[in-house]
């Protein structure tokens, strides 16, 4: 038996026609009575009508009443409008953003056909006035995925360019300059390199700048972070699994990382994470130069040179039997042990100057400016985190600041926001001893006398943490006179 609800009054239209003029007739309503406004050009596109929401948008597009605005031609009143290209195409814009000097619109363009199907004009709809409040979600995440998208564009365009060479490895004090010169010697060998250091002190960079120094420097460069792979995928992930091995999505094999590097060099990172049966198949691999993948039975030749690295104390890891001593061994033949950034403390105004233009370059901000006083509470901090710690608190800074020069009252914030306790700035370094004949004192006066007011300057900041006005009052200056050489030390 038929549902029917005797309560409804009318009842619905059953034939096709009918359902769509009742559509046609409600949505119009909907659109009228939802949107903001409407109005209609004819085939030539000259507006013929608006209602009486659209009224309010007049005033913003320079018209006093509907009267001056009808008649015109859409685009002449109507900046950025794309009404045109629907009355030549025929096809509507269902939902479109339209900015112009009356604000952003979300709009929809509808064309309009008569009885016969030929267009004889369209209607322009403002579905949202004001859309970055009242589509606030939606715009926000547009904004965050377009950022995503930004960013990685940028990642990998960074990824394609000429990776890292020993230029890359900014410094140029006594430890910066041996470490450099130790891992160029290191790179014209093809023994194992073993990098050693603290977190963040540069070695995968320079386990890059040796391969791209080395005679395989053509060939692959392929890392494994150790510590970042299940135990139990290690071993498949080092020598690779042979077809058949395994049923499922390994069923074809795989290549390993030894394989993948093959006339070029493997960075195993983080060699002290290394589990003790993965120990001494790697022993078995440096020392046979072949490997077995695994499920097969077939030893395999490869020509790696192997690159390690690790933040851990290895000797210690070997007294306590957690690291084979015989693959460390193998490992030590050319150990490189990568100063901490508190050894070259004189290398952070490059490294600062280095890392700002390439955090401005990727976040598309101009780089930080470190003022005097800044600079000198940056070169005191222990750095346990080393360069990677730098280059955060840059860019915090970047970020958190809101001027662009930071004084230190503003690194000393930002320090203790990123979970540091800053230390005392480091001491100015000391002045040349008058009777030493040194270069320093047969510059001109003018630039030594620069010298000597920056470093006072410096000091007398850091002794009254950052305050200008006590700075300039010890220094018997003028706050102007103060503002002046910070901004422009050099006095020129
Ligand atoms: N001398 C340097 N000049 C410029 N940038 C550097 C230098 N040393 C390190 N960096 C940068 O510092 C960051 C950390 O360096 P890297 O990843 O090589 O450190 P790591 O020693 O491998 O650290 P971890 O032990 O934590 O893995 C990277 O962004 C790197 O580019
Ligand atoms: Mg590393």
């Amino acid at each position: 038996m038929p549902v029917t609800d005797t309560a409804t009054p009318q009842t619905l239209p059953l034939d096709g026609q009918s359902i769509l003029e009742l559509a046609a007739r409600s949505m119009f309503h909907l659109f009228s009575s939802i949107s903001q406004g409407m109005f209609l050009v004819d085939r030539t596109g000259r507006i013929v009508w608006v209602n009486e929401g659209y009224q309010r948008f007049l005033p913003a597009l320079g018209f006093s009443s509907v009267d001056q605005f009808l008649g015109h031609m859409v685009e002449d009143v109507i900046h950025n409008t794309q009404m045109r290209r629907v009355l030549e195409t025929g096809e509507p814009i269902l939902i479109d953003l339209l900015t112009n000097k009356a604000g952003t619109f979300v709009v929809s363009r509808i064309p309009l056909r008569d009885d016969g199907g030929v267009l004889i004009g369209a209607i322009g709809i403002v579905l949202f006035d004001h859309p970055e409040t009242t589509l606030q979600p939606l715009i926000s995440k547009f904004a965050r995925l377009q950022r995503e998208l930004d960013d990685a564009k940028r990642e990998l365009a960074s990824q394609r360019r000429t990776k890292y060479t020993f230029a890359s490895f900014i410094g140029s004090s006594p430890a910066a300059t041996e470490i450099k010169r130790q891992a160029r010697r290191a790179a014209q060998s093809s023994s194992p390199v073993l990098l050693l250091g603290e977190t963040g002190t540069g070695k995968e960079l320079l386990a890059h700048a040796i391969h791209a120094a080395s005679a395989r420097s053509s060939g692959p460069f392929v890392s494994v972070n150790i510590a970042a792979v299940p135990d139990t995928l290690l071993e498949a992930e080092f020598f690779g699994v042979a077809p058949g091995a395994y049923t499922g999505a390994d069923r074809k094999g795989r290549d390993g990382k030894f394989k993948l590097a093959d006339g070029g060099t493997l960075f195993l990172d983080e060699i002290g994470d290394m589990p003790a049966n993965l120990q001494a198949k790697l022993l078995r691999a440096l020392q046979e130069g072949e490997i077995e993948p695994l499920g097969s039975n077939k030893l395999v030749p490869f020509d790696v040179r192997v690159v390690a690295a690790t933040s851990r104390d290895l000797s210690a890891l070997v007294r306590e039997g957690r690291f084979r001593e015989d693959l460390f061994y193998r490992l030590h033949v050319l150990p490189l042990r990568v100063p901490p950034l508190r050894e070259r403390r004189g290398d952070i105004p490059a490294l600062v100057e280095v890392l700002g233009e390439d955090l401005a370059l990727r976040n598309g901000t101009p780089p930080p400016e470190l003022l005097p006083d800044a600079m000198a509470l940056l070169m005191g901090q222990p750095w346990r985190g080393n360069i990677r710690e730098l280059r955060n608190v840059l860019e915090q800074a970047a970020m958190r600041s809101d001027s662009l020069a930071i004084d230190a009252t503003q690194l000393a914030r930002i320090l203790r926001e990123t979970g540091v306790e800053p230390a005392a700035p480091a001491a100015p370094e000391p002045l040349p001893a008058a009777g030493d004949g040194s270069a320093g004192l047969l510059r001109p006066l003018a630039v030594q006398v620069a010298e000597l007011e920056r470093r006072a300057i410096t000091a007398v900041m850091a002794a009254h943490g950052g305050n200008k006005l006590a700075t300039a009052r010890q220094l018997g200056i003028s706050r102007a006179t103060l503002y002046g050489r910070l901004e422009n030390p050099d006095g020129n």
